[in-house]
């Protein structure tokens, strides 16, 4: 390499910038989060997350319709019933909006439903607790019966966030036994136990009641569990891993990407409610521009390896580029 290099060459103006891009982002790579309510009369705006609102069928469809004109057309569904329970939960409320949206939309959009109980039981934690302990096997069996209801309404792709042991290879069998053999499963294999997801519990009503979810949820000081966490997922069957936080994790998802046997995989990211709610913040103090900044930490996210973004900010995200 020379002594002296002008790299400001490369710098210099808009368009030369745009020429020597290395990393690109389009919104066909994003992925929008909604919350539907049961028995909600119209959409409310959620006061915890930026732009987000309560959605009903109605609403959603309208949202959902907006997303296509700007180039999204994968959605991620969070479903809140109105009644919480211990066990033998009812998924007539999910599968009834997952069935209308498909009537609407069909294959023009791809149908991603969250996959957890914890906006379903009474303890807002995402399994089965017995005797103060969230159980494993009890809470896969549940899982394993809300995936083939959803995939029989019409989900695309289940989406398990619950962080049970062995529930991927559970789902896909389940799935290919009831004649389910092309509905794909993104799991959130690699799912760290942390503060950001606050506003997201806010939302979706599933804050625990007592204690937290550390001891289903990944420590962050256990690069070791991270990484064997989306390997064995990939080896259960997962079409799709993740890693989630996006932000703070960026050298897991770096890691995974270039990881021997998982680098070819489809890697996901999310980037979850405090990240993105906390630019938001900063903008109403008037420290950074939300737009700015939002672009900023979705390049980062794709440059360290994510294939797909999960983002609420992923119908916005055609304007906001295009604006740069
Ligand atoms: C739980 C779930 C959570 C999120 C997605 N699925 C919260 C949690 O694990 O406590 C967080 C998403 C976000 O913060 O945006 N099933």
């Amino acid at each position: 390499m020379q002594y002296k290099m002008n790299l400001r060459r490369y710098r210099q103006n808009q368009s030369v910038r745009d020429t020597f891009s290395t990393v690109n982002l389009s919104s066909k790579n994003l992925i929008q989060p909604y919350f539907v309510y049961e028995d909600l009369a119209e959409r409310e705006e959620l006061p915890s997350i930026a732009g987000q609102y309560k959605h009903n069928l109605e609403s959603l469809k309208k949202e959902v319709a907006y997303g296509l004109t700007q180039g999204v057309s994968s959605v991620l569904l969070f479903f809140i019933p109105k009644s919480k329970q211990k066990c033998n939960f009812d998924h007539d409320f999910d599968c009834s909006v997952i069935s209308g949206l498909k009537e609407e939309f069909g294959d023009r959009i791809t149908i991603f439903t969250d996959m957890c109980l914890c906006s379903q039981t009474d303890t807002g934690h995402c399994g089965i607790v017995e005797e103060g302990r969230v159980v494993n096997h009890k809470s896969v069996l549940e899982l394993v019966k809300k995936s083939v209801a959803h995939a029989r309404a019409g989900s695309d792709c289940i989406s398990p966030s619950d962080m049970m042991d062995d529930r991927i290879l559970a789902i896909r069998e389940a799935l290919d036994e009831n004649g389910f053999d092309q509905t794909m499963i993104m799991s959130y294999s690699t799912k760290f136990s942390s503060s950001f997801y606050g506003p997201f519990r806010d939302a979706a009503e599933s804050t625990p009641d007592s204690g937290d979810r550390k001891s289903y949820q990944i420590d962050y000081r256990n690069e070791s569990d991270a990484m064997l966490a989306s390997l064995r997922d990939m080896e259960q069957g997962a079409d799709i891993l993740m890693v989630k936080p996006a932000g703070a994790y960026l050298d897991i998802l770096y890691r995974i990407k270039h990881h021997e046997v998982m680098k070819d995989y489809p890697l996901a990211a999310y980037q979850v409610s405090g990240e993105y709610q906390s630019l938001h913040m900063m903008e109403q103090n008037n420290l950074i521009n939300f737009n700015d900044a939002l672009l900023e930490s979705l390049y980062a996210i794709r440059r360290s390896g994510a294939d797909l973004i999960i983002t609420y900010g992923a119908n916005n995200y055609k304007k906001i580029a295009g604006e740069r």
